[in-house]
């Protein structure tokens, strides 16, 4: 098969973890009989310091017209204190609308070879841990109006958060199913105690689970999943939220590995377009040094694989090709541990490749 990538490498490490991804694209074409064509497209700062803007029109019309985008990361100090209408974050929301991606599924497993990573205690994690959120991403209050204006001789902030019934109809569908696919179990997480637009999305999500009577269904808080994901990670299969739920808890449970650098995501929609990119940020801090970890890109373009191009046998191949690669003891500096043998980010990328 033919298709066609928009490859948005973004700031920071994101050029260079983007081109392992490729390099294991590439290698899963030569073996399968795939053919990826490529466009890049500049996004965040260093669109902002070459066209003034995080993302031109006709770098979204490259994204709009092609069969999947693949993403690194944007952002970084230099560009904190830009306009907010430019800031970098501004193109990736931007990209996610215009795109509709409104489903946005975040896989959060604890690899076995790197148990000792997780912060948490072996009796908690002994369990494993393969969760997976879904998470409403073009709606909420990251696109609600928003306006400060002076009231009483003071400002005042407001960011509208809404939700209409078919943006949670289409969200809790997404999770039901995918629910269904894995291990029967989903959660819905809401402030229904306090919300209107939660206890909107409690009402669509039971008439939902009628629909679904073989999927385990149930009810959690936001804040009561906080503190559940510490305690008891094990007790979750899939997790359904709205947009910032989806942002704050997706960072927690990634963290529950100890190893951010290795969790990728999937942005979807009701097409196969579909962008994927890694969970975690630009880290600056070490762009450029070819020390950066390449996995979470690389399982992202495996799941580019499985949903967008409908490839399962080619993403089976990526995952284990990965697997491997922990299993013979390489590791990038932010998963290193004694006995292993430490690699750059662009020697991980090589050897993936050779496992496939
Ligand atoms: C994420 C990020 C983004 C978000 C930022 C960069 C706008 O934190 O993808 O989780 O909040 O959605
Ligand atoms: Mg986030």
């Amino acid at each position: 098969m033919d298709k066609k990538i928009t490859v948005l490498k973004g700031d920071g490490i994101g050029p260079e973890i983007v081109d392992e991804a490729i390099k294991v694209l590439n290698r899963v074409g030569e073996k399968f009989g795939h053919t990826f064509h490529y466009t890049e497209v500049d996004i965040g700062g260093c669109s902002i310091d070459k066209h003034g803007v995080p993302i031109t029109d006709a770098g979204m019309e490259t994204c709009k017209n092609c069969d999947s985008v693949l993403l690194g990361a944007v952002g970084g100090p230099k560009w904190d204190n830009v306009a907010p209408e430019i800031r970098p974050e501004k193109a990736l929301l931007a990209v996610r609308k215009e795109l509709n991606l409104f489903a946005n599924l975040r896989p959060t497993k604890l690899f076995l070879q790197l148990a000792d990573a997780s912060p948490l205690k072996p009796e908690i994690v002994g369990g494993g841990i393969d969760l997976l959120i879904v998470r409403e991403l073009t709606g909420g209050v990251y696109f609600g109006n928003r306006y400060t204006k002076e009231t009483n001789g003071e400002l005042v902030a407001t960011d509208e958060m809404t939700y209409s019934e078919h943006e949670i109809e289409r969200i809790g569908r997404v999770a039901f199913e995918t629910a269904r696919k894995r291990g029967g179990k989903l959660a819905s997480v809401d402030k229904a105690n306090v919300l209107d637009s939660s206890r909107l999305w409690r009402k669509v999500m039971h008439k939902l689970a009628e629909e679904y009577k073989d999927v385990s269904y149930s009810d959690v808080l936001v804040d009561n999943t906080a503190m559940q994901l510490i305690k008891n990670p094990a007790q979750f299969d899939v997790l359904v939220t709205e947009n910032m739920f989806g942002d704050i808890l997706s960072d927690e449970a990634s963290m529950l590995t100890g190893s951010i650098g290795m969790m990728p995501s999937a942005s979807l929609s009701d097409t196969s377009l579909g962008m994927y990119e890694p969970i975690h940020g630009s880290a600056p801090d070490i762009a450029g040094m070819d020390i950066a970890n390449p996995i979470g890109t690389i399982l992202s373009a495996a799941m580019m694989l499985r949903y967008s191009f409908d490839m399962p046998k080619e993403a089976d191949a990526v995952e284990a090709a990965v697997s491997k690669a922990l299993d013979d003891g390489y590791r990038t500096a932010d998963i290193m541990q004694d006995g292993m043998q430490k690699v750059k980010c662009s020697e991980m990328g090589s050897i993936i490749c050779n496992n496939i």
